[in-house]
């Protein structure tokens, strides 16, 4: 059992995947989502295999794998096409390419070839097969570093057939993937022309962005669907402690809320308030404002839907938890065929939460923490001793909390060139993005009706302006970039127009 040291699973597991079973990537009960993404697929693809080191960074081992990725050039235009690569990030890459329509409906246009990169062990990209999870050193190959590299590969490789040599490569990628895509064109910036980097939280990290954020702005989403809303879930926290602290009332909770698993003591309690954070964490992150299956089956603004059940905080604990229970069913039963809640399970389905759990324990440490006063969440404090033991426990390895920030920088920014950071600002992770212009070539596009990267999404009737014009910011700067890497930029015309706009 894994046992989170935060308040947000998230830490663990970015965009969505709290798991509190550590040993096992199987679902059971619980699976939604997974049913209904089949009947919801609607682009086609050709699906690729390529071979690549293991270690990309060491001489003195040689053992490669294949990773996974999908292609489409029925749009595909003469020679030197455009090449439009989405830099996979921590989940099956078909999942991506099916929630990345922005990508899908501007290819006609540009006359684009389709390249989605699925990332080292997610998905089938599993470097030891079945034994890619068994332990740390079989685990230790997956960094971020290490995907650029497999990316940077994999774009070499593209640009050797002899109709693409010159193609320009723009990359894309939405949350991870979009943190991904800006540190592509950071680290490789003579493959790749330029990055739409949606919903990157390139800055959440220690010492730079304050750890009770990103709770405030899940808090906020859910005030701003109904003022009680808030309140409810905060008087639930207790709720649960008191209905839960004899047996009969576990036994009243574990039947009311038909929980696969019967709560018998304190531990299995701390997993349902995880479970629980997590799904309002997830909830802030996909409130769209139309019906989407990205991480579950979801009706339009999902967070009002649920508020609707949560609308009076003076109620007595057991009248309060069963109206949260049917507003938790929004999220977990959508489909109205779940028999059982299991709140061992992950959160999100879709994603593979294990392999973030990892990086979040290596690299990724993004410091959360909850007070109970700013936001509707327990009090929480960040403690990075008892998550490093955590990690330490769980994997072997302890967190480098600076490392992501030595790697690609944070502070200074100023050497990048041509990445659209885009945020919605209804996105809890908006509170790691990059939120001001850094250069001419180097902007921020704040989306104020958004959630987490709406903007990749395909297009729908019900998108709010700020959405549709962030789409045609990305169109802009990407017909930029395509063409001065067919006409580069004059020199000297580039400093006298610095000069005269300072
Ligand atoms: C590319 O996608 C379009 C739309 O989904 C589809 O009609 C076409 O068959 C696809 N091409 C390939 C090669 O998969
Ligand atoms: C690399 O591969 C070659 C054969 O392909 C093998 O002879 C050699 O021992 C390998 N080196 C290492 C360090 O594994
Ligand atoms: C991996 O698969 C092989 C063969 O299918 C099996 O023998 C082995 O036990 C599996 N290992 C794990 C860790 O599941
Ligand atoms: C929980 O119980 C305590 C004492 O028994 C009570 O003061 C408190 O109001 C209860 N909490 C809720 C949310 O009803
Ligand atoms: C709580 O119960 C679960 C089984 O439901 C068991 O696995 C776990 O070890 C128990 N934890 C404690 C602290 O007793
Ligand atoms: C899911 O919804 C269906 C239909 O409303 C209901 O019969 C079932 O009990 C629900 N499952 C859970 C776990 O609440
Ligand atoms: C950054 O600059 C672009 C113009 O290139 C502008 O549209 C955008 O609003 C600016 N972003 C911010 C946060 O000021």
């Amino acid at each position: 059992m894994m046992d989170l040291p935060t308040a947000f699973g998230l830490i663990n597991a970015l965009f969505c995947c709290y798991i509190t079973s550590a040993s096992s990537i199987e679902y059971g009960e619980f699976k939604p989502a997974q049913n209904q993404a089949v009947e919801d697929i609607k682009y086609d693809f050709v699906i690729k295999k390529f071979r690549v080191p293991l270690d990309h960074f060491s001489f003195s081992m040689n053992a490669t794998f294949e990773m996974r990725y999908l292609v489409n050039d029925t749009w595909q235009r003469g020679n030197d096409p455009p090449i439009f690569f989405y830099t996979g990030n921590e989940g099956d890459i078909e999942l991506f390419a099916q929630n990345t329509g922005f990508m899908w409906e501007i290819a006609p246009t540009f006359g684009a070839c389709l390249i989605f990169a699925e990332h080292r062990y997610y998905g089938k990209s599993m470097p030891f097969g079945n034994e890619s999870y068994s332990d740390s050193s079989h685990l230790g190959y997956l960094t971020s570093q290490q995907a650029l590299a497999d990316y940077a590969d994999l774009i070499s490789f593209l640009k050797s057939a002899s109709n693409m040599k010159h193609s320009p490569v723009i990359v894309f990628g939405g949350s991870y993937g979009g943190m991904l895509s800006a540190w592509m064109r950071m680290k490789y910036p003579h493959l790749v022309k330029g990055a739409i980097a949606a919903s990157a939280p390139i800055l959440q990290f220690t010492g730079i962005t304050e750890c009770g954020a990103f709770a405030r702005v899940v808090t906020s989403d859910f005030r701003i669907a109904h003022p009680e809303c808030p309140k409810t879930i905060l008087k639930s926290w207790t709720a649960i402690a008191n209905v839960t602290s004899t047996e009969n009332g576990r036994k009243w909770f574990s039947e009311n809320w038909k929980l696969c698993q019967p709560l018998k003591n304190s531990s299995d309690i701390k997993v349902l308030k995880d479970f629980l954070t997590d799904i309002y964490g997830n909830l802030a992150m996909v409130n769209y404002p139309y019906a989407s299956n990205f991480l579950a089956p979801l009706p339009a603004y999902p967070i009002s839907k649920v508020c609707s059940y949560l609308t009076n905080s003076n109620q007595n604990d057991m009248a309060l938890l069963l109206d949260l229970n049917k507003a938790i069913s929004v999220f977990t039963n959508g489909t109205g065929n779940s028999k059982c809640l299991s709140v061992s399970e992950n959160s999100s389905p879709n994603l593979d939460s294990k392999g973030w759990s990892y990086q979040s324990c290596t690299e990724m440490v993004m410091p959360m923490c909850t007070n109970g006063v700013d936001d509707m969440f327990e009090k929480i404090p960040w403690d990075f001793k008892k998550f490093s033991d955590d990690c330490y426990q769980n994997f072997k390895s302890r967190p480098q909390p600076y490392l992501a920030c030595e790697e690609y920088g944070c502070q200074d920014l100023s050497a990048a060139s041509n990445i659209v950071f885009s945020n919605g600002l209804l996105d809890p992770w908006s509170t790691g993005g990059v939120l001001s212009n850094v250069s001419s070539s180097t902007v921020a596009i704040l989306i104020p009706e958004g959630a987490h990267h709406l903007d990749l999404r395909a297009s729908n009737p019900h998108d709010p302006s700020s959405v549709i014009q962030t789409r045609q910011i990305h169109c802009n700067f990407i017909k930029k970039w395509i063409h001065e890497h067919w006409v580069p930029i004059d020199d000297k015309n580039t400093v006298q127009h610095e000069i005269i706009s300072v």
